[in-house]
């Protein structure tokens, strides 16, 4: 089995990135042979800084490997490295109808949003449906709001199947329900574009002080919470601590007598144990950066190796070169 995912170096990865695709892809090194890049031409779409993509690239690298990517046994890569994707873009774009491309939840959003869209952003899916398709994979461990991108991925490669032969493979998504989407501070899912977040790497006494100011309501200590289960602090307590632990914070929530500041220390408490040892980890890495950028060009040149046949395969199929 092929495993396939891709996260956009469009800033710092934060604990939304970590639990809802990180984690799992990382866990599913023991299932399959897996494929993991960072997709720097789709952070094109929403970042115009050359020098900030090039930074956030390396960060992404080393959060990724200090976080327990293996980059013996996964292909680790960087987009951009194999331009073949956009070749592949191109020829099944050709059978991508503008209403499926219209009815995109990612689009609807960032537009409504008052981002002025551009044909980049618009055609974002079928660069990613031709992220997929490239490496004949299997599944596309993702977060939530990254389902109906595999989806139109499904439909796309269904057509170019119907309309020129068997020649991709129809992928699936994996989405662990109990992380797909992990909220921000603010109670809203935690994303880069809404500055809700924690990251995976903070600084720790920029972490601190954000999350001691998580706002909550005015019951006093005192007072039994009935809907503990909602507290955003808990639900972020559930992810970064055993969870004895965070059901015990439950527990005393629910039944009254532990204010707010005690839960909120704990959640910084074990937000930092939780990440220690990859932090770690990071500044080995990033001590030996030619170290990573050997692990990127060995992983092109290994993605290299699956893509160019599966591109040569899909232009044969559509009637392309000799
Ligand atoms: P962001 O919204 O912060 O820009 P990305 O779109 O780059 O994040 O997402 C990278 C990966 O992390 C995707 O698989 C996405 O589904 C996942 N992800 C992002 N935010 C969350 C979240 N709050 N909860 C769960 N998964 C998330
Ligand atoms: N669109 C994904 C995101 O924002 C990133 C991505 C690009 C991706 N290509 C992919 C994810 C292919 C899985 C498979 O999170």
């Amino acid at each position: 089995m092929r495993i396939l995912s891709g996260i956009q170096p469009s800033g710092t990865l934060h604990i939304g990135n970590y639990f809802g695709m990180m984690k799992p892809a990382i866990e599913l090194q023991a299932r399959g042979e897996c494929f993991y890049f960072i997709a720097d031409y789709h952070s094109m779409t929403s970042l115009s800084d050359a020098a900030s993509r090039r930074a956030n690239s390396l960060n992404v690298a080393l959060d990724f490997l200090a976080c327990g990517l293996d980059p013996k046994t996964s292909v680790f890569y960087r987009q951009s490295d194999l331009p073949e994707v956009c070749e592949l873009t191109w020829i099944i774009g050709t059978l991508t109808p503008m209403g499926l491309l219209e009815r995109a939840h990612s689009y609807k959003d960032k537009t409504a949003k008052g981002i002025s869209p551009n044909f980049g952003l618009f055609a974002y899916p079928v660069l990613m449906a031709a992220d997929i398709l490239l490496y004949d994979a299997n599944l596309v461990p993702v977060g939530k709001d990254q389902k109906q991108h595999v989806e139109m991925t499904r439909d796309i490669a269904i057509k170019f199947n119907q309309t020129y032969g068997e020649t991709f493979v129809i992928p699936e998504s994996e989405i662990r329900e109990e992380t797909a989407a992990v909220p921000g501070l603010d109670g809203q899912k935690m994303s880069k574009s809404y500055g809700n977040t924690v990251e995976i790497f903070g600084d720790e006494k920029a972490v601190r002080k954000k999350i001691m100011s998580i706002v909550m309501d005015s019951r006093t200590p005192a007072e039994p919470k009935p809907d503990a289960d909602k507290n955003l602090a808990i639900q972020l307590l559930k992810l970064v601590a055993p969870p004895a632990v965070a059901a015990e914070y439950e527990q005393r929530l629910r039944a009254g007598g532990l204010g707010y500041g005690d839960l909120k220390k704990a959640l910084f408490e074990h937000y930092w144990n939780c990440f220690a040892p990859y932090r770690a980890k990071r500044a080995e890495l990033a001590a030996n950066m030619d170290y990573v950028e050997g692990v990127l060009r060995d992983g092109a040149a290994r993605a290299r190796n699956i893509g160019s046949g599966v591109l040569a395969r899909a232009r044969q199929a559509c009637g392309l070169g000799r």
